[in-house]
């Protein structure tokens, strides 16, 4: 029998979340969803708006509990936010006050890792995802695209096994998109089989799940609705998405998402129900 099974790393069981409208109705951004993820997997999450991707994520990063269910992760259930996962946020998740060495090395000093050895940690992400020049800037100094930078070697240098991201290259133009997912995938690949990080990737962007993704959860109205596995070969190119399985897989991501025929703009904005 094969022993080449990584351990599980997340587990979600029936998990639950509902949130009181002003007006005094209820809605369940999170419908009872399920699943399990093993160490290492790189697993986006794709959805319309307004499907609970992003109360998943808060929930997960222990930002949020649960009305009902459980997260496990590491096998500990999640009580609160823990450096064992690190969260980038669409919105840029960096200090303004603060340098860009010393936005890197944060979290590392408040768990007091001495100076130098955080310093050396920093400077070797900062250097990974190309902003070694930049170590002493100011946030305002850098681009959208640098900032994302940033982020992402913040997040690394923090060491969380676990990484979500919440839509982060949402509001970059197409080819610095493209040269972050590059920078990302390179970063979690560097780690090696065996020890790489396990990441959660909320995106809109059916190609960019398509090329980032060993695996895509489609959610709708607050429900798991779909669990695929992305089996191409890395790294991908722009052929890659032309194979017929990716091609296969971007059918059913479109037709999820309403975009299959001439539904209409409106198709892609959901609403969870109460
Ligand atoms: N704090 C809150 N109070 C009330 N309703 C909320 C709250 N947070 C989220 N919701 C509702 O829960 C549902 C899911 O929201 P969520 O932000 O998780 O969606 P999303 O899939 O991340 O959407 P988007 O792609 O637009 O970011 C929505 O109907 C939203 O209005
Ligand atoms: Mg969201």
């Amino acid at each position: 029998m094969s022993t080449n099974v990584a351990p599980r790393m997340i587990e979600l069981v029936h998990v639950e979340r509902s949130f009181r409208r002003a007006d005094g109705t209820d809605v369940k951004a999170v419908n009872d969803v399920s699943f399990v993820i093993p160490e290492g997997e790189f697993v986006c999450l794709v959805g319309p708006s307004g499907c609970g991707k992003s109360t998943l994520l808060q929930m997960l990063a222990g930002l949020l509990e649960p009305s009902d269910g459980d997260i496990v992760v590491g096998n500990k259930p999640v009580t609160g936010p823990g450096p064992d996962r690190g969260v980038v946020f669409q919105k840029d998740s960096v200090f303004p006050w603060m340098r860009v060495i010393d936005n890197v090395e944060y979290g590392l000093k408040c768990r007091g890792v001495p100076a130098a050895e955080r310093r050396e940690i920093a400077w070797t992400y900062l250097k990974h995802v190309g902003l070694s020049h930049v170590e002493r800037a100011w946030p305002r100094e850098l681009s959208g695209g640098m900032l994302k930078r940033v982020a992402i070697a913040t997040v690394f240098a923090n060491g969380g096994r676990v990484l979500m991201l919440d839509e982060p290259f949402g509001a970059l133009d197409y080819v610095t998109r493209h040269q972050l997912q590059d920078v990302l995938l390179n970063l979690w690949n560097a780690d090696g089989a065996g020890t790489r990080r396990t990441v959660i990737f909320v995106t809109h962007d059916v190609d960019e799940a398509l090329s980032l993704a060993d695996r895509i959860m489609v959610f709708r109205s607050g429900n798991k609705v779909d669990d695929i596995a992305v089996k191409v070969s890395r790294p991908r190119t722009t052929d890659s998405l032309l194979l017929p399985e990716m091609v296969e897989i971007k059918r059913k991501l479109l037709h999820h998402l309403g975009l299959d025929h001439a539904a209409g703009l409106d198709a892609v904005a959901d609403e969870a129900v109460a």
